[in-house]
């Protein structure tokens, strides 16, 4: 019983020492690695230092404890954490990409392998995962969620947590996972980060609120709040989303961390007048712990003093501090997660790599495929590989890639095609760097070209274009990139083009489309990216992933988003320009490349849907269900999706909306039966009062390979 023993040592404790619990400081470094650190020494000695970030390795984390548990009075272990984003060491495709290939099962085993190295190196903790719904893809924090749709976030919300934190937190190979950022930040305004974020309960309720309320249900121990306000009160300092939902409603007993200084952040934010009342309105509201903010180190003692701070709110949240670290076994032993044995042998295990390779294959979406150029055959003559990221080991990695290694142990696609190919068929040329704009690359890319068979032209991002602090107003392919692309298609006007695409967020492509023949987006892919991605090429794996994120054909059209309201005046399907409804004058409503498509190398056919009732009792169920076939050449994976509109509300309804998928295999000319299982609980919304219920009515219901598409089935609930 961890409750009672966290009562027995808060007995114990002075306030100041239950204050030091809810600090957390950075590691501290130079040339050796980590160290320990003047300041950090002395705050652990004197019992104000309960976590610390970016604290890391057998070593580090072992003189670290060695203070906090020899030198303080109590001898309370420390907890360290870390951002262990999309793997550790051991570097997966960045969060939007893995989140293409709809494999939850996947997905758990990435955040398995990184726990298992994360662990392995001392760490209790990991700051993931991002469960923001994002539709905004000039907010560079795309990129680490799992896309724009409520479902499919909050159910690989799910598969995440699971991973970090298995089915025993006690066990030395597992980590604390944590839910960020709450709440809305997705949301910022222009997609500028930490810009203000407006919203009604109901779009927080029904759109950004689920995916965290899905954590708390499989059980996450620790919460972030975030950097940005919500309707005028910052999100760290909001007890509305921190007290009444997250502890009240939901019923949450872990704790909850700052984000970095964003409890001080509420000074510019115009919501405290200086940092003691920072820490106040943190604390108060359900903060349990600073991040970097030295605000509870400094004030709260004076706060509880002055009696701003009822000291029973700060016994709370180092109650709750404290029954992560015994829940993570850290009082029985707090050097369990510091083996310099398991450290050595748990980094870049072939398993761990293997996975890595198949997750960055499976993460990959192939959004054009004309006349089928793609797989190549290993009997091609010659490729040209062109662009300065055919042989980039560093940006392959993508932002927040932890503790991968940039330079050695990430595979380039060009090395990955050196499986596939012998040297003599492979041409290459860097042709222009990611963003400046020096040409003079070009004439010698242009040459390869002309000797090749084919082109694969490889570019994208940078990998800090995206990630936090990376917002961009431009969603074009960066650089002169575009203008490598245009000069390769004019001086080899019939040949094929396939493009490779390494990016952290929806792309504007409607040049490129017209330009090369294939595009194939991976991402970021990781640590194994271009061995994962040359299996693509060549047809080792065939492509299944598919968009969790719409991309946009122009800037102007953003925020866009599959299940968007369909307006008092929506365009006629036969006169999209129709004047005085709701389009542009200079663009098509629809995106470039919708929510939930991909292509596969074979084909598949979906038969009508079948329901096994037109009517939904509220105690019921109806079964939707349809075939689908695969009518190609080859194996592949599909990823069937259910959507559902419900078409009158008390308060409008979404267009269309994601209630289910199935990804299925299916041999060349095998068929299979998929079913969905439809109660009135897959219907519910919040309405205009707050109510979390379900109205009866008509609905319409698909089973479709992508968002686009038109209903033609209805069911009612009553
Ligand atoms: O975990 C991150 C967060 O997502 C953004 N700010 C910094 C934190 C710790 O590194």
């Amino acid at each position: 019983n961890y409750e009672a023993k966290v009562d027995s040592l808060m007995k114990l404790m002075t306030l100041q020492e239950k204050i030091g619990q809810t600090v957390m400081y950075g590691g501290s470094w130079d040339q050796t690695g980590p160290i320990i650190g003047t300041n950090n020494g002395k705050y652990i000695r004197e019992g104000n230092m309960g976590a610390m970030l970016n604290a890391f390795t057998v070593k580090g984390t072992y003189d670290l404890q060695k203070v906090a548990v020899e030198e303080t009075r109590l001898g309370i272990p420390l907890l360290f954490g870390y951002d262990v984003i999309h793997g550790h060491r051991t570097i997966f495709p960045i969060n939007l990409g893995m989140s293409a290939s709809w494999d939850l099962k996947m997905i758990e085993e990435s955040s398995r392998i990184a726990a298992e190295e994360a662990s392995a190196e001392g760490l209790h903790w990991t700051f993931a995962p991002m469960v923001d719904i994002a539709r905004d893809p000039r907010w560079g924090r795309v990129s680490e969620g799992a896309g724009e749709d409520v479902y499919l976030v909050s159910q690989i919300a799910k598969a995440y947590v699971k991973g970090f934190q298995g089915d025993d937190l006690s066990k030395h190979n597992t980590i604390l996972a944590c839910a960020k950022h709450f709440v809305g930040y997705g949301a910022a305004q222009a997609g500028r980060d930490y810009h203000t974020v407006n919203m009604d309960e109901g779009e927080l309720r029904n759109v950004y609120l689920p995916p965290f309320k899905a954590t708390v249900d499989v059980g996450v121990e620790t919460f972030m709040s975030a950097f940005n306000e919500l309707n005028g009160v910052p999100t760290s300092g909001n007890k509305f989303t921190l007290r009444d939902i997250l502890q009240d409603e939901w019923g949450f007993k872990g704790f909850v961390v700052s984000d970095y200084t964003s409890i001080n952040e509420m000074i510019p934010h115009g919501f405290a007048k200086d940092s003691l009342d920072a820490a106040r309105i943190g604390m108060n509201t359900g903060v349990d712990m600073d991040m970097m903010g030295s605000v509870y180190r400094k004030y709260l003692k004076k706060l509880a003093e002055q009696g701003k701070v009822d000291e029973t709110t700060i016994n709370e949240a180092c109650r709750r501090i404290l029954l992560a670290k015994f829940k993570l076994g850290l009082f029985d032993d707090p050097y369990r997660y510091i083996d310099k044995k398991r450290e050595t042998e748990t980094k870049y295990k072939p398993e761990f790599l293997a996975k890595a390779r198949e997750i960055a294959a499976a993460s990959s979406v192939l959004l054009q495929n004309k006349d089928q150029v793609l797989p190549f055959s290993k009997s091609t003559k010659s490729i040209a590989f062109i662009g300065p990221m055919v042989k980039d080991e560093y940006d392959i990695l993508g932002n927040w890639a932890a503790q991968g290694d940039r330079k050695g142990q990430a595979v380039s696609v060009f090395e990955g095609v050196s499986e596939y190919l012998k040297s003599h068929q492979m041409l290459y040329a860097k042709g222009c760097d990611i963003l400046n704009d020096d040409e003079s690359g070009f004439s010698e890319a242009i040459n390869i070209s002309k000797k090749a068979d084919v082109i694969v032209l490889v570019m994208g991002e940078g990998h800090h274009m995206s990630g936090e602090a990376a917002s961009r107003t431009n969603l074009k392919i960066p650089g002169i990139q575009p203008k490598l692309i245009e000069t390769i298609r004019e001086a080899n006007p019939n040949k094929k083009i396939v493009l490779v695409l390494m990016n952290g967020r929806p792309i504007n492509l409607s040049d490129e489309v017209n330009l090369v023949d294939s595009i194939l987006e991976v991402w970021f892919p990781g640590t194994m990216g271009g061995a994962g991605v040359a299996d693509v090429l060549f047809g080792t794996h065939n492509p299944s992933g598919k968009l969790t994120v719409t991309f946009p054909r122009n800037v102007g059209q953003v925020p866009i988003y599959y299940n968007m309201k369909n307006t008092g005046r929506p365009i006629p399907d036969n006169n999209p320009t129709e004047d005085y409804k709701s389009n542009y004058i200079d663009s098509p409503n629809s995106p470039l490349f919708v929510f939930g498509h991909g292509l596969s190398y074979t084909t598949f056919k979906y038969s009508d849907l079948e329901l096994s009732s037109s009517t939904l009792r509220f105690t019921g169920e109806i079964k939707a269900s349809a075939t689908i076939s695969n009518t190609g050449n080859r194996g592949g994976h599909e990823i069937v999706q259910l959507y559902i509109h419900d078409k009158v509300g008390s308060v409008t309804r979404p267009v269309k909306e994601l209630k289910g998928f199935q990804k299925i295999f299916l041999k060349k000319g095998e068929s299979k039966v998929v079913n969905f299982t439809i109660t009135a609980e897959d219907l519910k919304f919040y309405n205009s009062e707050g109510n979390y219920t379900v109205e009866p009515g008509e609905f319409e219901i698909a089973i479709t390979p992508s968002s686009d598409f038109k209903f033609k089935h209805t069911f009612t609930l009553e």
